[in-house]
């Protein structure tokens, strides 16, 4: 790779580098330390070196760099990374939202065949390129919005034949967008309707006919459970994850949302993160607190459901790490916008910028095993995003209405 091009950004008036912020536990603004005017030297698709722009562009003339040079103040920071999507999907649930508001609850609209169920009957009569299509313009809006990884769950199939579809489709918008999509088999979302038997059985030919074929097509690493009444229990559960693991799936569980109960699979099976847990409670943070398993907070769930917050304080302050993502789904949260959302989390949670900052780059990269990204360091993928403005603090301090004005997407331009 001896012609890898050299380019030189900057100056960036605020770099927000994160570089130096912990895996996990809470984390002062103190270490934020914004880099005054820095400069991105970067080589291909990553990062070369960063520090001060005027210390680097003697370097930068010496590689003989593409020099990009800021003439208008930005602000600096990682591209955003999303650990929890569901965009995969085709149809709307608005009708679902207001029964929601005129009084039902989630789980009872789920017993009465609305929920998840009509999300999957749309998403199966729809094709395998329209559901790609869908894919991508969602995955483009999230990079508009500075999203530059995405993860993206199967699971409105729910048959080995319509999960592989959705997979497939995941996979081959993943080539129609900038940003990296990375897929999770959640087939283990509840027991379809539509089938004749338990779910026990269910789970069987999950494991025996649909996880060795996406590892033969190597459509995901990725295995993710929906633990709770009404979807699966963690006795059901714990064989399909344990047999999973066998075959070299990473474990990501939807768990305490509505009951607490998941989290315990989640640290027996050590999963890479824990989602949603909006019930959890002491017990739940302790276990969490001792395990290396990653929580994921899903403001986003909340604000569509009407409901509490994940306890991401306390989480913290138990000396957990926390991501935080947007769960864009049909049903329980259409907003999408991840930044608006760990905006107001951390407004309500009492989290600090450096804390929200985190949880939507490196500590989210960190829940989809991606160490390759979520800080401008050398060595990791040139993602990152520029907002217009001099002080970091307008970002969150916007609540999502302040959008990056540029993003760069392994180490090109991209919007
Ligand atoms: O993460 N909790 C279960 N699954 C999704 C919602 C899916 C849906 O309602 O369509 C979630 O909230
Ligand atoms: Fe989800």
């Amino acid at each position: 790779m001896k012609d890898t091009p050299f380019l030189l950004l900057g100056p960036i008036r605020q770099l927000l580098t994160l570089s130096n912020l912990p895996d996990r536990g809470g984390i002062a603004d103190d270490a934020l330390m914004p880099l005054t005017n820095g400069g991105i030297l970067m080589r291909g698709e990553h990062i070369y070196r960063v520090g001060p722009f005027c210390e680097l562009v003697a370097e930068a003339t010496a590689l003989q760099a593409t020099f990009v040079e800021l003439s208008d103040d930005f602000i600096g920071m990682p591209g955003l990374v999303d650990a929890h999507t569901h965009i995969c999907f085709a149809g709307s649930r608005a009708g679902d939202y207001a029964l929601r508001n005129a009084g039902k609850t989630y789980l009872e609209i789920a017993q009465t065949g609305g929920g998840i169920w009509d999300t999957v009957t749309q998403t199966r009569h729809t094709t395998l390129s329209d559901l790609t299509r869908l894919t991508v313009q969602r995955a483009n809006r999230h990079v508009r919005d500075g999203v530059t990884t995405i993860e993206v769950k199967s699971g409105y199939g729910l048959s080995i034949a319509e999960e592989l579809k959705m997979l497939r489709a995941i996979e081959q918008a993943n080539g129609q967008t900038v940003t990296d999509l990375i897929s999770t088999c959640l087939a283990a979302h509840m027991l379809p309707k539509d089938y004749h038997g338990t779910a026990e059985r269910y789970l069987q030919e999950l494991t025996e006919e649909l996880l060795p074929t996406l590892q033969t097509e190597q459509l995901t690493q990725r295995v993710d459970a929906f633990i709770e009444q009404g979807a699966f229990s963690a006795e059901q559960i714990a064989p399909y994850f344990a047999a999973a693991q066998r075959m070299g799936f990473s474990i990501t569980v939807h768990a305490d949302q509505f009951h607490p109960g998941g989290s315990a699979v989640a640290v027996a099976f050590e999963a890479l993160s824990v989602d949603h847990l909006e019930a959890s409670g002491d017990h739940e943070i302790q276990l969490l607190a001792q395990s290396r398993v990653i929580p994921v907070a899903l403001p986003g769930a909340s604000l569509g459901l009407g409901c509490g917050f994940a306890p991401a304080r306390r989480l913290l302050d138990a000396g957990t790490s926390l991501a935080i993502a947007s769960d864009w789904n049909p049903g329980s949260a259409p907003m999408g916008d991840l930044l608006a959302q760990a905006a107001i989390l951390g407004a309500s949670e009492k989290l600090t910028t450096a804390e929200v900052l985190s949880g939507i780059t490196f500590r989210a990269a960190l829940a989809l095993n991606c160490t390759d990204r979520g800080k401008i360091q050398a060595g990791m993928l040139a993602d990152l995003i520029l907002f217009p403005g001099n002080d970091y603090r307008e970002i969150l301090y916007q609540q999502g209405r302040l959008k990056p004005q540029h993003v760069w997407k392994r180490g090109t331009l991209v919007g």
